[in-house]
């Protein structure tokens, strides 16, 4: 029998979803079950590198549980986790923390970015925190760890952990590729289109959030910048006029409907009715997904079940790869 190939990722549950991260990648994730073997966690001990508040964490890693599994992450089809639950990832980062050298831990631009922002907290667990991420890839033994250009440094690390290690005991760990995905729709910020539309965009009026009021969605789209061209209609032209052409990305994601047939259909029109048209488009579509998340939440035996499922597998699998490593390294058999 042919198996799955295998691809893991963690989620940082640190903010709220975007509308930009559903149409550019969530979106497409639930399709991966039919090819591969999936595992997702909320990666909370990494977030707690800089400091939380306990019971906002605790809601966030819920939350956003929630909406993983309403965004069509079936937890029948995928291993569904919280990252805490499963110790071996404490374990295997210890233990990797050996094998990963001061030098390329100081190379790393995301620890230097959040050293550099977070001045009065430069802890431990930033610095290390490599070392805990390729723990938490390596205990699964994947083929591949989707992520994004952010991330290729720590996956490049974890590369290299793992060969160092395999080199001094043998074949422990398989060595994972970086699946850089195809892209969905690149979606920008509704008040700069210069910049992504980011969950940790300052501006709450760049970014549109999954969980939104359909009020409140309708009120970012009629603000959203258009652009200061005399034309004033809608035509696809990104270099010249990029806050149109953003959302008419936005609308042809969410409807699928071609830069031709949306130009078509505005015809004559201005922005007046272009942009509301869009906020009710979104709305529409993110309708269904906010009620689900909400529906999820409010079932906390389901949540449990979900995360508890998960934890069970993932620690299944994870301990197979622990023991290897502990027999390796020399520890005594329980
Ligand atoms: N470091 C990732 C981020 O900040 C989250 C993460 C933690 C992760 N462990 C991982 C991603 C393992 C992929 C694989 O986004």
């Amino acid at each position: 029998m042919d198996e799955k190939k295998v691809m893991l990722s963690g989620i940082q549950p640190s903010g709220d979803l975007t509308l930009g991260s559903y149409l550019g990648a969530i979106k497409n994730w639930g399709a991966r079950a039919e090819e591969f073997d999936c595992y997702y966690f909320m990666a909370d001990m990494h977030s707690i590198t800089v400091r939380q508040d306990p019971a906002a964490l605790r809601r966030r890693t819920l939350e956003q549980l929630a909406q993983y599994i309403a965004c069509g992450l079936d937890p029948e089809r995928n291993t569904l986790f919280i990252q805490s639950h499963v110790h071996q990832h404490a374990e295997l980062g210890w233990v990797l923390n050996c094998y990963t050298m001061f030098g390329e831990l100081s190379r790393m631009t995301q620890f230097k970015d959040k050293s550099a922002k977070n001045k009065d907290n430069i802890n431990g667990g930033l610095f290390t925190y490599p070392a805990l991420m390729a723990a938490d890839i390596l205990l699964y033994q994947p083929d591949y760890v989707p992520v994004g250009e952010d991330q290729k440094q720590h996956c490049e690390l974890t590369r290299d952990v793992a060969q160092r290690f395999n080199h001094i005991y043998g074949d422990v760990f398989k060595i994972p590729e970086p699946y850089i995905p195809k892209v969905g729709a690149r979606i920008m910020s509704l008040s700069d289109p210069a910049s992504k539309m980011s969950k940790s965009d300052k501006d709450p009026n760049g970014s549109v959030y999954l969980m939104e009021k359909p009020e409140d969605i309708q009120r970012k789209f009629k603000r959203a910048v258009t652009d200061s061209d005399t034309e004033r209609c809608v035509r696809y032209d990104p270099a010249n006029k990029p806050g149109v052409a953003n959302l008419m990305t936005i609308y042809a994601a969410v409807t699928g409907r071609t830069m031709e047939e949306i130009e078509r259909e505005f015809d004559g029109q201005g922005y007046g009715v272009f942009k509301p048209a869009v906020g009710e488009a979104v709305v529409e579509t993110l309708r269904p997904i906010r009620e689900e998340a909400q529906r999820i939440l409010k079932d906390k035996a389901y949540l449990e079940s979900v995360y508890r499922a998960g934890a069970e597998k993932a620690s299944r699998v994870a301990e197979r790869t622990l023991r290897k490593v502990y027999k390796k390294v020399g520890f005594v058999a329980r």
